[in-house]
């Protein structure tokens, strides 16, 4: 079997939640569970991501520290796995604009997240403190996101249902990208979509979780207490219709928490009607409560872990340096590759 090259990464935005969780941080550890001896996995935190809008300098620090912090919680081995800050490896970056080339800017200005983006820009919904004019970086980011998988080699890709059309364009540019200046120089990845493929916000369960919603009770940190856990649960949006039922076109409120007690079920339950047949006629007050317990057993080892993590303000720091040197050295190889064909 050919040697796999598991590439992913998360905005340092922000404590993750239970969306990135399920789409995205346990998969990564579940590859790295499953990976054979000579399989590279490599996991970023995209910081120059981040910065496509205003961030705060000292709260980004701070966030950066955190999701490294984040990524040991979850299990990923530092021995096993290259983890590193973004805008430490150069590479990317200078990738970036070597694709620039091939990337229009009519399919660029298509796309949903920009669409989406631009769209709360412009309304005034972001959180940013600055212009809220969305800027260059913003519309060139699935670019960059291109040539954070691109450059590093990647064969698989796991991610969120969010990002499946980014991916998209990454093989595209790839396969441009070889048409241009000869066979096999990049590799276009395989996407990886977790069963958990789109976790909802808990307040409104038409929009996926994300980090930058401006309500804080949308979404469940992997670091929330028990007792956070359960309140916001508690104030879930759900409906008034008797029962649980799984419709997630009638019924997105109490589907999502459907969903949520089966993918933080540890195969208690194998599908949403397992979960249904399980809560038939009970109440939304007892249907939360269950969710609530479910959520607390799955991601309560991770914050118990984060903490002991982040108080290590130095092996922080030197897991950050050694896999800042790996990912470099990864990235070279394909950097150097392209940087020739085209000329350089
Ligand atoms: P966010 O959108 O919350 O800022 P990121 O953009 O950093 O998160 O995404 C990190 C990973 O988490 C990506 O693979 C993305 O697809 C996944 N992800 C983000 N939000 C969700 C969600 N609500 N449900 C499932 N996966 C998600
Ligand atoms: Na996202």
């Amino acid at each position: 079997q050919k040697r796999k090259v598991i590439f992913s990464g998360i905005q340092p935005t922000g404590v993750p939640h239970l969306g990135n969780y399920l789409g995205a941080l346990r998969e990564w550890f579940r590859l790295q569970q499953n990976a054979g001896a000579d399989d590279a996995l490599i996991f970023s935190l995209v910081d120059q991501h981040a910065i496509t809008v205003h961030q705060d300098p000292k709260q980004l620090r701070q966030w950066k520290k955190e999701s490294l912090a984040i990524l040991l919680a979850i299990g990923l081995d530092p021995k096993r796995c290259i983890l590193f800050h973004q805008s430490d490896v150069p590479a990317h970056v200078e990738m970036m604009w070597i694709l620039s080339r091939q990337a229009s800017t009519g399919y660029l200005g298509r796309m949903t997240q920009w669409k989406d983006k631009t769209t709360n820009l412009i309304r005034g919904n972001s959180t940013s403190a600055d212009t809220p004019k969305p800027g260059l970086s913003l519309f060139a980011y699935p670019v960059l996101q291109a040539a954070d998988v691109l450059v590093h080699g990647a064969t698989h890709v796991p991610v969120g249902e969010d990002q499946v059309q980014h991916l998209e364009f990454s093989r595209e540019l790839a396969t441009s990208f070889n048409h241009s200046y000869g066979k096999g120089i990049l590799t276009p990845p395989t996407t990886l979509i977790s069963p958990a493929k789109r976790v909802m916000s808990l307040v409104n369960p038409n929009a996926k979780m994300s980090k930058s919603a401006v309500n804080p009770k949308s979404r469940i940190l992997l670091t929330d207490s028990t007792e956070a856990i359960g309140m916001k649960l508690k104030s879930a949006l759900t409906d008034s219709v008797e029962g649980v039922t799984y419709d997630p076109a009638v019924r997105p409120g109490v589907s999502n928490l459907v969903d949520a007690i089966l993918y933080t079920s540890d195969g208690e339950y194998g599908s949403q009607e397992d979960v249904v047949r399980d809560l038939q006629g009970a109440s939304m007050r007892a249907l939360k409560e269950k969710a609530a317990e479910s959520v607390e057993r799955a991601i309560g080892p991770v914050r118990e872990q984060y903490f002991e993590f982040i108080a290590d303000e130095r092996m922080l720091r030197e897991i950050a340096t050694d896999g800042a040197e790996r990912a470099k050295q990864n990235a070279g190889v394909v950097l150097k590759r392209a940087q020739r064909a085209i000329g350089f």
